[in-house]
């Protein structure tokens, strides 16, 4: 049994706040070394990477908006600067910009679609790029790269009132199933992680009031998700543990994806 990552360079975007930011401490706790990416929250990020250096790992933050281009490819150079590799990627930002179909702004479809979709798309190419140009030389892991796409619930659950992030994440599953089928044999892991209801500030508001047990209803495990139960997942994908995985969507969601509204007949 081998779920240490000693020897590993893991860039994790959005890693600020959330999933990302428990991603980001449960893969220092493995023995990685980490990129804490933030888009605009510089702080956090930077208190995080002290935490790992002050534990004895080896951190840093690092800004970029995993939507733009330049940002992205800058965001690897930088991370390749400073640790000369890269191991592991963490695709993890994400936002939802929520409305009624008939309401939705053409803006606010775009901006979802550019940070959970084409984001996705821009670090992987990167990353793999990276691995690539790696190639088998650096022998710290069976794979050559491991990249995990984080997805969610909604690439299978259709979800009225936020259409564009739904189809974000419907297209995240294609682009992550696409890219393993396509580079498999180049010995780069390729997966997806798709939590349920975890409990971050990208829900906070839908958690207010009587919004936790409406949520409950939808958990047949009976409670909502800690960000590290997403993280534990993470890191087991990215370490030899995991190494015959490839082109997998793992669920972490208690149960969520079980539609248990139909539980009782319907
Ligand atoms: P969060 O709001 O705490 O984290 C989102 C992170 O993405 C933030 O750190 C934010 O700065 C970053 N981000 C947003 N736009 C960015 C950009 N342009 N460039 C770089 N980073 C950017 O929320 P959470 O829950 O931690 O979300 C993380 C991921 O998990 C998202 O992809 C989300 O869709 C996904 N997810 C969350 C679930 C939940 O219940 N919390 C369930 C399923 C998926
Ligand atoms: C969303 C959360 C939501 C969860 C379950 C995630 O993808 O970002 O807001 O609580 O799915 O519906």
């Amino acid at each position: 049994m081998n779920l240490s990552l000693t020897h590993q360079i893991a860039l994790v975007t959005g890693a600020s706040s959330g999933l990302g930011y428990a991603c980001a401490e449960g893969l220092a706790a493995a023995g990685a070394s980490v990129v804490v990416n933030y888009n605009s929250h510089a702080e956090p990020a930077e208190a995080l990477a002290a935490q790992i250096r002050q534990q004895g790992g080896q951190a840093i933050a690092l800004g970029g908006d995993v939507s733009n281009e330049e940002d992205v490819e800058r965001l690897f150079e930088q991370t390749i600067a400073e640790f000369g590799a890269l191991d592991i990627l963490v695709a993890n930002s994400g936002l939802q910009k929520d409305s009624p179909i008939g309401e939705m702004t053409l803006a606010d479809w775009n901006k979802v679609i550019e940070v959970n979709l084409t984001g996705q798309f821009l670090c992987a190419r990167a990353a793999l790029r990276q691995f690539r140009k790696q190639g088998t030389q650096r022998n710290v892991s069976r794979a050559i790269g491991k990249i995990i796409h984080m997805s969610s619930v909604h690439q299978v659950i259709p979800w009225g009132g936020h259409v564009n992030y739904a189809s974000s994440k419907g297209g995240v599953d294609m682009l992550m199933r696409s890219i393993a089928q396509e580079i498999g044999g180049e010995k780069i892991r390729v997966n997806s992680v798709a939590p349920g209801a975890i409990a971050t500030p990208i829900n906070a508001s839908s958690r207010e009031g009587e919004g936790t047990n409406k949520i409950l209803k939808l958990v047949p495990y009976g409670r909502i998700g800690d960000p590290v139960d997403v993280a534990n997942a993470v890191v087991w994908l990215a370490s030899d543990l995991s190494d015959y995985v490839h082109g997998t969507t793992l669920f972490v969601d208690g149960g969520m994806s079980l539609y248990p509204g139909f539980q009782d007949n319907g």
